[in-house]
Order: structure tokens, then C-alpha cells, then sequence
């Protein structure tokens, strides 16, 4: 059995929010002021996580699993959490995403629980920007972050940027260069209409196209000819002939939903078939009602069953999902 949608795609991409809590508070996810956080026994606990994992993986054909927050370095089990999931037969990849602040600590015994790869938020370089478009000081961390990733061996470490029109997007070629540099993986994600506060604005966005031109002043790029796009969003270029190469992810001006292979799952227990979806099916109350891994499964299927066919972001009707993007999981 596999999760099928009416239009023929399959998700095989499990991204698992383990928390909506954040120690960042970006311009393009929430307010300065935070979010009304789940009260902790709405949010599963690492056995009910790594039971709803293994009933994708073992019965639904999951083959890919993404930890997201919020912040997930901000679950003291994540290392737990992990291990678990790296036990699981066949075994999925495993991946997380997160803002970098805390894992020079913890890389290594990430690594060794069974993480495979790593994305970390970057935006900035200069740390007042990263002050204003993150509202805490912490770049530093960051920063030491992506290095003990590296150094853990979680190379090739990927680096995920949003350009913000007036705070940040006068930053790509800067942010390439040290990437570049460090042999990191580079990839600009346009921003989304996911932040809590509503303030997205499709005018405001700084453009896939903007960003290729930014590039193009200063690289070279050419077409990854060993990289078939697939169902990954980015679309990947060689920076001057290579080995480096930079990605753009144009989930607004070039959506991919046609290829969409992923599903997700909210620190609470509901599945998402999409970000932007404005329903959710509820696992948790199944599995703290005392519900078989069939039952579980079957809820499971019918909510990935009824994805529809894109975002809509372009429509004129399009509607923010009412969750935010630090509850939802990246
Ligand atoms: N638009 C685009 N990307 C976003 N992210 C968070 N909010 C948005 C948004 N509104 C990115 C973060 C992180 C990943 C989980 O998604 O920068 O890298
Ligand atoms: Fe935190 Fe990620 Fe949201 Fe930034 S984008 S506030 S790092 S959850």
C-alpha cells in the first residue's frame, strides 16, 4: 500500500514537525513577539512520533523522513528520536532542518544516531541583519553550526536561503561566495505566504528570476545536466562549470505540485497533505484512543488521497493555510 492522490503522485517524503517552538523569530515565519505555543500535551511524545514513522514507513511505503520545527534541536530527544527511526526496516533517510543555533554541540551524536543529511537556515551574513530579520542576536551559532555539521560528516551540508526585499536581497552573490567557500550547498527558497502575522505580499517577493539575475552578474551558471530535477523542488545549477553548484527553489513563480512526492506531520499529530492545505486529519486522537496500526494507516491514506492538485498561491482566491509554517513543518 502506498499514499496515492487522486492524480497519480505518490508521497514517499515524510516531514515531521517535532515541535512548534522557535529561538528565532524570522520576519517571513512569525511576529517579534512569538506565537501561542501547543500546550505540551497536545504535542506527541517521541514514542507516539517514532510509532506513526514506522507505520509510514513499514505499511505506507515512506522512504524518506525530514525532522522540522520549529526549531527541532529544541526536543532534548531528538538524538532519541532519531536512533529510533534509523532502526526501522527498510530503513528511511533521514534528514532535519533546522536554524543551526545549538548543533555545534549536538552534530556529532546526531550523526551518530543515524542522521544522514542536514539543511540549515541561512540568510544573513552581516549580523545586523540577521538581528532585524531574525530579531535575535545569534549568527555566531549559526554559523558554528553549519561547520560542526560538516565536521560531523554531513556533507554536503545544504544551506537554505529567503531573500526579504529592503532587509537581505541585495545578499546572494555574498551568500553563494560562502557557501561556495565552505562547500556548502546553496539554495534559495522564494519566500512563501506562510508567516503568522499575514504580511506576505506577491509584489514584495523577491523573484526566482531576480535572484538568477543577482547570480548571473557575478557566476556563471549553467544547467546541471546530472541532476534531474525530479520531484525536488530546486532546480540546480553548476556555478562556473562546477564542482559548486546553487539551487533556486521557485515554490511561488515556478510551482512543482505536479511532482510533489512529500506529506507531513504536525507536532500535534495531524497530517498535512500539503503546506498549504486547509485541512488536517487528526492521528493523534487515534493513537491516544487506543487505535490499531490498520486504523491508523487507513486515516492516513484517505487524507493523502484527497490532496489537491496545487497550492494556489497564484489564484486570486487563494487563502493563507490558518497555520503557520513553524507549526506546519517546513
Ligand atoms: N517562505 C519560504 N521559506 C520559508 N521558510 C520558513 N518560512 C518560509 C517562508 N514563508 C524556510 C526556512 C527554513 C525552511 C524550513 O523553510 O528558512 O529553511
Ligand atoms: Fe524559527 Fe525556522 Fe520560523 Fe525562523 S523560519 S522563526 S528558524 S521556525
Amino acid at each position: 500500500m502506498v499514499l496515492a492522490d487522486s492524480f497519480g503522485r505518490v508521497a514517499t517524503d515524510l516531514r515531521v514537525s517535532l515541535t512548534d517552538r522557535c529561538n528565532l523569530r524570522c520576519a517571513y515565519c512569525m511576529p517579534p513577539e512569538g506565537l501561542d505555543w501547543l500546550p505540551a500535551p497536545e504535542v506527541l511524545t517521541g514514542d507516539e512520533i517514532v510509532r506513526l514513522i514506522r507505520i509510514g514507513v513499514t505499511m505506507l511505503g515512506i522512504r524518506e523522513v525530514r525532522f522540522t520545527g520549529g526549531e527541532p534541536l529544541l526536543r532534548r530527544d531528538l538524538a532519541s528520536i532519531i536512533a529510533r527511526t534509523a532502526a526501522v526496516r527498510p530503513r528511511p533517510e533521514i534528514s532535519l532542518t533546522t536554524n543551526g543555533i545549538g548543533l555545534a554541540r549536538r552534530a556529532a551524536d546526531l550523526r551518530k544516531a543515524g542522521l544522514d543529511r542536514i539543511n540549515v537556515s541561512l540568510d544573513t551574513l552581516r549580523p545586523e541583519v540577521f538581528r532585524k530579520l531574525a530579531r535575535r542576536d545569534r549568527l555566531p551559532d549559526v554559523l558554528e553550526g553549519l561547520a560542526a555539521a560538516a565536521a560531523a560528516g554531513l556533507a554536503p551540508v545544504k544551506v537554505n536561503a529567503v531573500l526579504m526585499r529592503g532587509l537581505n536581497d541585495d545578499e546572494a552573490v555574498p551568500l553563494l561566495r560562502y557557501c561556495l567557500s565552505n562547500e556548502y550547498e546553496l539554495r534559495f527558497i522564494e519566500q512563501m505566504p506562510l508567516d503568522a502575522q499575514h504580511g506576505w505580499k506577491r509584489a514584495e517577493m523577491v523573484t526566482a528570476d531576480e535572484i538568477f539575475a543577482a547570480l548571473s552578474s557575478a557566476f556563471t551558471l549553467s544547467v546541471d545536466e546530472a541532476r534531474v530535477r525530479g520531484s525536488a523542488p530546486a532546480e540546480t545549477f553548476l556555478v562556473d562549470g562546477g564542482p559548486g553548484r546553487v539551487g533556486v527553489i521557485a515554490s511561488v513563480t515556478r510551482p512543482f505540485c505536479g511532482s510533489c512526492d512529500r506529506v507531513r506531520l504536525t507536532a500535534d499529530g495531524q497530517v498535512r497533505n500539503c503546506l498549504f492545505a486547509r485541512e488536517e486529519s487528526d492521528l493523534r486522537s487515534l493513537l491516544r484512543s487506543g487505535a490499531g496500526e490498520a486504523e491508523i494507516a487507513a486515516r492516513w491514506r484517505a487524507a493523502v488521497a484527497g490532496k489537491l492538485p496545487g497550492h494556489g498561491i497564484n489564484d486570486p482566491s487563494f487563502l493563507q493555510p490558518d497555520r503557520p509554517m513553524s507549526a506546519i513543518g517546513g
